[in-house]
C-alpha cells in the first residue's frame, strides 16, 4: 500500500494528468438531465473499448451487434442483443436496475455473481449514446469499458472521433478501442 501511493505521488509530481481519474470507482460523468423513455429502441453497437482480458482477446473477431432496450418494471430498462457468435444468432437479456442517479443503472450479472456499474455518459437519443460499464468478472478481475452506440450501422467519423477521444480520457489504450464492423450475416440485419 505505502510503495503504491510513493508511486501515484511521483506520478502525479511527473505531471501525470489524469491517472487519478482513471482509477476512480465510478464514472462521474452522467448525461445531464437523462430521460430513459428517449433511450428506448433498438441501438447497434458501433465501438467498444475495454480492458477485460476476454475482450483484449477477441476483439479482432467481434462484430456490431444490435441491443434494444425496452422499459419494465420499477424503472429498470431490459436490454436483448442479438450478436453472431460460432456462426449462430444468439440472444443475450440483460436487465439494468435503476439507481438514485438519472442514468447510472446496475446490472446483476449471474454468470460472475457480481454487480456492474452501467452509465449513460452521454447520448442525444436519436443518433448517439456512450455508455460507461465497471465492474468485477471473477477474483481481481475488475474491468471497464466504454460502448458507442449508434441508431444506424454507420455513424459519422466525428462522432467515432470523439469516441475514441473519450476512451483516451479515460486511461484505454489506443489498441484497446476498436470500431465493430458490420456481421456478414443476417443476424441484425432482418426486420423486426
Ligand atoms: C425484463 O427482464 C426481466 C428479467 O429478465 C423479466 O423478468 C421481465 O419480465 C422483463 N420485463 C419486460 C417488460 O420484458
Ligand atoms: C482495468 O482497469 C481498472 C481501473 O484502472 C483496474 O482496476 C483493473 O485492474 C483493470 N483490469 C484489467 C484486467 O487490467
Amino acid at each position: 500500500m505505502a510503495a503504491q501511493g510513493v508511486l501515484w505521488v511521483g506520478l502525479l509530481l511527473l505531471g501525470v494528468s489524469g491517472v487519478p481519474q482513471t482509477q476512480a470507482k465510478d464514472q462521474d460523468t452522467l448525461q445531464p438531465y437523462f430521460q430513459p423513455d428517449k433511450f428506448l429502441g433498438p441501438w447497434y453497437s458501433v465501438g467498444l473499448a475495454s480492458n477485460a482480458s476476454w475482450f483484449l482477446e477477441k476483439k479482432n473477431v467481434m462484430s456490431m451487434c444490435k441491443t434494444t432496450v425496452a422499459p419494465s418494471a420499477d424503472g429498470s430498462l431490459n436490454l436483448t442483443s442479438t450478436f453472431l457468435r460460432k456462426n449462430q444468432c444468439e440472444t443475450r437479456a440483460m436487465q439494468l436496475q435503476p439507481t438514485e442517479r438519472p442514468g447510472r443503472y446496475n446490472y446483476h450479472s449471474p454468470h460472475w455473481g457480481s454487480i456492474h456499474s452501467v452509465s449513460v455518459v452521454e447520448t442525444n437519443y436519436d443518433e448517439y449514446a456512450v455508455l460507461y460499464t465497471q465492474g468485477t468478472q471473477g477474483p481481481h478481475q475488475d474491468f471497464r469499458m466504454a460502448s458507442l452506440y449508434s441508431r444506424t450501422k454507420t455513424l459519422k467519423d466525428k462522432l467515432k472521433e470523439d469516441f475514441a477521444a473519450f476512451c483516451k480520457s479515460q486511461g484505454f489504450t489506443e489498441d484497446s478501442i476498436v470500431f465493430l464492423p458490420e456481421p456478414a450475416d443476417k443476424c441484425i440485419n432482418e426486420p423486426e
